[in-house]
Formats: C-alpha cells, structure tokens, sequence
C-alpha cells in the first residue's frame, strides 16, 4: 500500500500513468529505465501518451504500423500492468493524418467514411483484445470557441459530428460487450471552463437520448492555476459548479475516470518549494472533491516527471522555469504533489 495504485486500491481504484514510446533513454518512455522504474513502483494501469492515435498507428489508409503500440503492450505485460487505450478517434482535423484530412470519400462518402471507421476500431480493439477493456473512444469532440463539435472529413462525409460519435460507440460495443465505452474531454472545474462543461452534457444527454452506448467520460484534468486569489493564496476554481456538473454526469448514469491528470502552475512564482507547495494543495483540493464520487474509478496522471510532461512544450512558463505538474520531479524526487495524492487517496 506504500504506493500511489495502493493507495488507490484502498477504494477499490487504481491509479496509473501515460507512458510513451518514443523519447528513448531519456525521455518519459519505456526505454527510460528510470523512467520506467518510477512506473513500475507507482502505477496498476498505464495508458499510451500517443502510440495508438492514428498518426501513429495508421500511416496510410490500408497500412496499419502498430510497432510502437505494441512495445508498449509489451511493457504493461511483462510488468503486470493493466493497459487502456487511448484514443480510437480523435475527431479534430488537427490531430487527424494529412490523408484522412484531404481524404477523397469517392461517390459514396458516408459509405467509404463508416469503411475506414469501422475498420480502424474493429483492426485495434481486436488486436488488444484481453489486454485492453477500456477505451477512451472519442477524445475532445467540442469547439469550445464556438460551442458545437467539431466538423472534420469525415463528420462531412457522414452528414454530422455526432453520426460519427455514435459509429464509433456502436462499433466498439460490438467489439467489446463488456468493454469499458469512454468518452474523453477537458472540460474543467476552473471558471474558465464553464461553457465547455455545458458543452459536455449536452453532448452527454444527445448519446443517452439516441441510445449511443457510452459508459463512462474521462475526466482529462489538466487542471490550471492561471490565477491566484490574493486573499486565500489558492488557484481559481468554481467547487459548487464543479460538482453540480458531475452530478448531472453521474445523473445520466455515466461512470467517472480521471484520465490526463497534471497540474499547469503557470500563475506561480517562480520560487521552486512554494510551488510545490501551492501545486500539491491544489491536487489535494482537487481530489478531495473527485474522490467523493463513488462513480469515479480509474485515476491515471499524464505522465510520473516533471521534465518529460507536455506541458514543458506546449505551456510553457514565462520565468523559463520548468513546470511542476507532475508527481515526481526531473531528478525523479517525489514531490509534495505526490504526497498530497496518496493522501487524498488514503482518506477517501
Ligand atoms: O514523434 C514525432 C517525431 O517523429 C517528430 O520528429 C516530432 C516533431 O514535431 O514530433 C513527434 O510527434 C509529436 C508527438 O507528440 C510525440 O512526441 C507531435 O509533434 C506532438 O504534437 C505530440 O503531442 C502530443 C499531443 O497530445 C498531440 O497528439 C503530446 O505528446 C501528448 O501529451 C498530447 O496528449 C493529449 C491527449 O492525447 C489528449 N488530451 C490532451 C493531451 C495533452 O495535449
């Protein structure tokens, strides 16, 4: 129980990472020995951080490369992990291949869409069969600037985002009777995401009203201190509001996951043991609250070190100071944000 998955598994959850493949020796990845050690001490569930969207996995129409992937699967066999799969569709043209997004559909474009579709999902999920039984099947399916989902090639080709959406629910259903159906997002409990939250469950009512076979939604939690109330010293976030969203989630009889779990420290100073600080109270906060629902299953955080999470690239600080988002630090230290979780964890 010394652990972060046994401290989950307490309350009957477990907890876990993302993990790559690339990054070789150094990066945050399987060949990363010590990257893989602070894995293989901490986490019961590993989910790859980009090896099985479609990029990767399907170079061309009728060429799938599932080399990368399949190392993974590899890793979380050999080391007893459980595995979850990440993403079967990503419906934004940014994170489509070249070719799918200058795709030519041909004379029957809803027939050629639901082709490639149906043989994406049925090629994956058959290939992980027994080793992957949750999926996050759609990821990020909103405009959040313009409130509707998004348009792609294929949203096009099929006559709307959400026939899409429901394709791919109904394909991994069949595939998968008793798979774990997930439908993956962003959406936050910072005010700034009150609208995508709205979003959401709009999205989330229309697959119950059309009998779409979603069992879950993923909670990314990418949760941001963009600000600091100068009163309490603590990063913005809306509790009340927060929780009457995941009431109405778990209300439509949706099941919870945490699935991208990191911290962007951004509004912080500079000043290395105070963020931490700052960084572990606001975890605890956050997973006091999530930790209430009994709903809420799997926890995985995106990515164990600080030096390899996306954040580092994609947000970065402006001091040029590594963000400390994740549980460990770039000296594969654990930090107080790592003490703050199994707490949470602990008491829940
Ligand atoms: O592997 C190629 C490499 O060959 C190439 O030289 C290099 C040059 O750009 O790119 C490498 O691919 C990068 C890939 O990560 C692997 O490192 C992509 O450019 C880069 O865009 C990609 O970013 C990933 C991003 O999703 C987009 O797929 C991040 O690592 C990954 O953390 C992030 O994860 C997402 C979740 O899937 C969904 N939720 C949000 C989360 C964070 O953005």
């Amino acid at each position: 129980a010394g652990s972060l998955d046994g401290a989950a598994s307490r309350s009957g959850r477990r907890f876990g990472s993302a993990i790559s493949w690339n990054g070789g020796t150094t990066g945050g990845s399987i060949q990363n020995p010590r990257y893989a050690d602070v894995v293989k001490a901490e986490c019961g569930l590993l989910v790859p951080e980009n090896e099985m969207k479609w990029q990767f996995t399907r170079p061309s129409p009728d060429v799938y490369d599932f080399a990368r992937m399949d190392a993974i699967a590899e890793f979380a066999r050999t080391n007893g992990k459980a595995l979850r799969g990440h993403t079967l569709l990503w419906h934004r043209p940014r994170w489509f291949p070249d070719w799918l997004n200058n795709y030519d559909y041909g004379a029957n474009p809803a027939r050629e869409a639901e082709r490639l579709l149906t043989d994406h999902i049925r090629t994956v999920t058959d290939r992980y069969r027994g080793q992957i039984a949750s999926y996050d099947v759609v990821n990020e399916a909103i405009d959040h600037d313009r409130n509707a989902t998004i348009e792609t090639s294929m949203s096009r080709a099929m006559g709307s985002p959400e026939a899409v959406m429901d394709l791919a629910f109904h394909t991994a259903r069949e595939q998968l009777p008793d798979g774990e159906l997930v439908y993956n997002d962003y959406m936050s409990w910072e005010p700034a995401h009150a609208a995508h939250c709205n979003d959401v469950l709009r999205l989330l009512e229309g697959f119950r009203k059309r009998n779409v076979p979603v069992d879950a939604l993923g909670i990314q939690s990418h949760i941001e201190i963009y600000s600091v109330d100068p009163a309490t010293g603590v990063g913005p976030y809306r509790e009340r509001e927060w929780r009457d969203f995941i009431d109405e989630v778990v209300g439509m009889g949706y099941k919870l996951l945490i699935t991208e779990f990191d911290v962007k420290d951004k509004a912080l100073p500079s000043a290395v043991a105070l963020r931490d600080e700052k960084v572990a109270d606001y975890t605890r906060r956050y997973f006091d609250v999530m930790l209430d629902y009994a709903e809420l299953s799997d926890i995985l955080a995106w990515g164990m070190v600080d030096q390899f999470n996306w954040l580092q690239g994609f947000a970065p600080r402006d001091d040029g100071m590594e963000v400390r988002g994740t549980p460990y630090s770039s000296t594969y230290q654990p930090k107080p944000m790592r003490e703050a979780l199994a707490a949470s964890l602990l008491d829940a």
